[in-house]
């Protein structure tokens, strides 16, 4: 976006926008990365079976303070791991002052468990989620859908990461076990006592990185391979990462599970409800090197450091990455063209999809189950500089090209949530296969969404 553009947008609307000097209160590598146990279900005959409670919690995320958190079960950033073929259910008991709607980001999932606004479960209330995990290994997340909350809910810390494995994905030798690491980033703006302030277009003063809920931690690894899996949890903030001075590492997977083969890079880009994996051979750096992952994504402020590996000891490393990883399948020939443009409406405030918010009483378009369709996302905020992303809920997408031309090979996969920069387009291919009913397709910034940027699909027969 030119400088002019930028200057004549709204305040806090503008993703990379520079202002802002608040400082972040605690100082960088001082607090050692949370790794997450995954959470303990009670085995029952065909399906896993959880409750989870959303309630505040008195936690410390800065070192010497406390912060009140929105939280499941107490804590920030748990991980669920799931295993293909076998499903999960989930009691959700709310015990927070507002709604809630648990929607499993990436989930084949049938609609009176995806977390549609008209599915809440109010203050005091509870109701069972339904995954039947049939559908290929891939990082999903799961996060409020509440609609008119969901942004702050989200913000105040109601993300879990949700692990759903396979027979072929485990039969790789790719890093398993305490080698295989979940890696949930955000960001945040904290008052000196610890506090978390709110406000829904506050995003460029969120200078405090938290991954997995503390404040840059510092990670000690062996000097061996690892496989990470981010998540991009924040409201709005991009992520450009950069691993030390440039290092190179392997881009695996995305949003829908393994790329089609690895990709190495340098540089990765992770976008607000995306996830992207890696594997990062730390014994070509050697015991004694710390690494910085940054963010190089333009901002001014704290958030260019995001944690640190510190490589402590040898290892032994049996894993290695195959050429080949996991074929994309084919989607077949669309039969149906749809366009979307998603444009910022200063006179209103909104952010609008083909013009209209979103209406829970309107069903925007109606996709035939097993049908394939083209998309194309068109980002019409080239005078605002504002990116906008779309993702509807259920299947994964193929990204066909953007501005015409084939999508880098990191983006080959199967994705569910795909960032247009403003003023370009970009064409996808989906296929709704499982389930019919009412769902959902918006952007992921929260902020826009909230004021809405989100439309309703009734897949049918
Ligand atoms: Cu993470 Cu409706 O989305
Ligand atoms: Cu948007």
């Amino acid at each position: 976006a030119t400088a002019a553009a930028l200057a004549a947008a709204p305040a806090g609307l503008v993703v990379g926008s520079r202002s802002g000097t608040a400082r972040a209160a605690e100082s960088p590598f001082t607090t050692p990365l949370k790794v997450p146990a995954p959470l303990r279900p009670v085995r029952l005959a065909g399906h896993d079976f959880y409750r989870l409670t959303t309630r505040e919690a008195d936690v410390t995320l800065l070192p010497g303070t406390t912060t009140r958190i929105r939280s499941f079960n107490g804590a920030m950033s748990p991980l669920i791991v799931a295993r293909r073929g076998r499903p999960v259910v989930i009691e959700q008991v709310n015990r927070l002052s507002v709604p809630f709607s648990m929607h499993l980001h990436g989930g084949h999932t049938p609609q009176r468990s995806d977390g549609h606004p008209m599915n809440q479960v109010k203050p005091g209330e509870s109701r069972l989620f339904r995954y039947p995990n049939e559908q290929r290994a891939a990082t999903l997340w799961l996060h409020d859908h509440s609609h008119e909350d969901h942004a702050e809910n989200i913000y105040r810390g109601l993300a879990a990461t949700y692990l759903l494995t396979d027979d072929f994905e485990e039969q790789l030798p790719l890093p398993k076990g305490r080698y295989d690491v979940t890696l949930q980033l955000r960001d945040a703006k904290f008052q000196g006592d610890g506090r978390l302030d709110w406000d829904l277009h506050g995003f460029d003063e969120r200078h405090t990185i938290l991954v997995n809920g503390r404040p840059r931690p510092y990670f000690e690894v062996a000097a061996r391979k690892y496989r990470l899996r981010l998540v991009n949890t924040a409201n709005e903030r991009p992520f450009l990462l950069q691993l030390g001075d440039g290092e190179e590492f392997t881009h695996i997977a995305t949003d829908g599970g393994l790329l089609p083969e690895p990709v190495p890079t340098r540089v990765l880009q992770l976008w607000p409800g995306e996830r992207q994996e890696i594997v990062v051979d730390f014994s070509r750096h050697g015991v004694g090197r710390k690494l910085v992952l940054s963010n190089t994504y333009p901002y001014e402020g704290e958030s260019g450091e995001v944690m640190r590996f510190d490589v402590v000891r040898e290892a032994s490393d049996p894993s290695r990455v195959p050429g080949k990883l996991r074929p994309v399948p084919d989607l077949g020939t669309s039969a149906v063209e749809r366009e979307f443009t998603m444009s910022f409406d200063a006179k209103t405030g909104q952010h609008l999809i083909n013009g209209r918010p979103f209406d829970m009483h309107r069903v925007d378009i109606r996709p035939r189950l097993g049908v394939a369709e083209t998309w194309k996302i068109v980002n019409g905020d080239g005078e605002y500089g504002i990116p906008h992303s779309m993702h509807p809920h259920l299947d994964a997408f193929k990204v066909l090209d953007r501005n015409g031309k084939p999508p880098a090979p990191g983006e080959a996969g199967l994705k569910d949530t795909v960032t247009v920069p403003a003023g370009e387009y970009a064409r996808i291919q989906v296929r709704f296969t499982e389930h019919t009913g009412l769902y959902m397709y918006h952007c992921h910034m929260l902020s826009h969404v909230q004021m809405g940027m989100m439309g309703q699909m009734e897949i049918t027969r």
